[in-house]
């Protein structure tokens, strides 16, 4: 859905003790490919957990509109009636995926290699974003898209109506991009192979050899080499989706930050092509643990506990970490703020063209409340003030962008001064619960 009603104020105030246990919603990741996967199979796919946040609710719309059948049972369950790979039928009318950037670029993919023709647009954030890394590859399979200046959305696509496979090796380190080109070769015969330098999230590729493609990743001297033998018959899938770790990353970060925290945040996937930044936090000498560490449906999961950290010291997070804990970096950078010393984050390029440009809304919100701040086109810096030393007090943009709203709103709890952000509505797009989980642990986050 475009745009979203009018901005929502949010002031979050200094507190201690956050305690109790914090039920994350589903994986946003996840949540989108079990409902794309589900269409793009031939009967019913059933999911449990769910993200119910806008962007995945704007996928499931999609998917309405070139032709399954998606419902939602009142306990949350939800049903994929698939019309199978090469199905899609025409949309009757523009896909509008919101916020998204997944949601659009996936959708992209999977409906490159049919003879249809779709329009996407997307919210103010989402039509600022690049999209020509999707249609460059998605136009060797011989799709065409016209969009605006610089491949932004709005935009058309016309798929392939003779796809050919490709062999491509993706130029930046992008999960949405390799799931892009793995969803296009699912309708194009023959082998297509996508290379990537940097492993990114692996779900696409986990969650299609689970409904029965063929796909094989190799590591090798270029890399991950990953090769998908394309017009399988998917057989559709019971999904249970796993708890979000880039929405643990808040109470988590917020436990660490605030005096006498103690917080338990259970069945979190550890998947390590995403669980980067608890690496990093435990480097950083948080008391973050990890218990009940255990296997579910191939992935694994353990229960975080996160206490009050106060001798946290900054560090310098391995360039070739990043891709694992991307999203991560804005609430990563609050909790520098709260560290002793240095914190260097570098290879971060990507952070530029996210929902935001989140080197620049992270740096001016930690600057106007207090922090130091240094960056350079793939690179930032933040000066730790120690624990409990952050001075706050400002109001910060969020930018349409949920990450940066409960980044700053995090920045709060543990801030001299109560810290404001103009609006807190984006962060309904991901963690719509986010207010009340948090309340609940003993945040006092209001509506300005
Ligand atoms: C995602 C991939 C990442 C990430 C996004 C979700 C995905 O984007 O930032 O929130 O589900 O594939 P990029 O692929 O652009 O790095």
């Amino acid at each position: 859905m475009s745009g979203h009603g009018k901005p929502i104020p949010m002031i979050s105030h200094r507190v201690t003790g956050l305690q109790g246990t914090a039920e994350v919603p589903g994986d946003k990741s996840i949540s989108h490919r079990a409902l794309i996967l589900g269409a793009l199979s031939v009967g019913e796919t059933v999911v449990t957990g769910l993200l119910e946040g806008q962007d995945v609710l704007d996928t499931a719309s999609a998917m309405r509109a070139f032709g399954a059948e998606v419902t939602r049972d009142d306990d949350g369950t939800w049903h994929v009636h698939g019309v199978g790979v090469g199905g899609f039928a025409e949309p009757g009318q523009v896909i509008d995926c919101g916020n998204s950037g997944t949601g659009v670029r996936l959708i992209m993919g999977a409906m490159a290699t049919s003879p249809i023709t779709a329009t996407f647009t997307g919210d103010a954030s989402l039509n600022k974003r690049p999209m020509a890394r999707i249609t460059d590859p998605l136009a060797l399979f011989g799709a065409h898209a016209v969009g605006r200046a610089g491949g932004r959305l709005p935009m058309t696509i016309t798929g392939a109506a003779d796809p050919v496979p490709v062999r491509y090796t993706v130029p930046v380190p992008s999960a949405q991009v390799k799931s892009a080109v793995l969803l296009a070769g699912l309708n194009a015969p023959g082998r297509t192979v996508v290379i990537e330098a940097e492993a990114t999230r692996d779900h696409t590729e986990r969650m299609l050899a689970g409904f029965g493609a063929e796909i094989i990743t190799e590591e090798t001297g270029e890399g991950r080499v990953i090769t998908l033998t394309g017009q399988p018959e998917l057989e559709p899938q019971s999904i249970i989706v796993p708890r979000d770790p880039s929405s643990a990353a808040f109470p988590v970060c917020a436990a660490l930050i605030t005096e006498g925290s103690d917080v338990l945040v259970p069945n979190i996937g550890l998947n390590p092509t995403r669980a980067g930044l608890f690496t990093t936090l435990r480097e950083m000498g948080a008391d973050l643990s990890y218990e009940n560490e255990r296997e579910e449906g191939g992935e694994p999961v353990a229960d975080l506990r996160a206490r009050y950290s106060p001798d946290m010291e900054g560090i310098e997070v391995p360039p070739a970490r990043a891709a694992s804990m991307i999203d991560e970096y804005p609430v990563l950078s609050v909790v520098a703020g709260f560290a002793r010393g240095m914190t260097v984050m570098r290879g971060v390029k990507e952070l530029r063209v996210k929902e935001s440009d989140r080197i620049e809304a992270m740096a001016t919100g930690l600057r106007a409340n207090g922090v130091s701040v240094e960056d350079g086109p793939d690179w930032w810096t933040v000066e730790g003030r120690g624990a409990g030393g952050v001075p706050g007090g400002a109001t910060c943009a969020s930018h349409l962008d949920h990450r940066i709203a409960m980044s700053f709103l995090v920045m709060g709890m543990a801030a001299k001064k109560p810290v404001s952000v103009d609006d807190g509505g984006p962060i309904a797009t991901s963690f719509p619960i986010f207010e009340a989980l948090m309340g609940g642990l003993g945040a006092d986050i209001r509506r300005a």
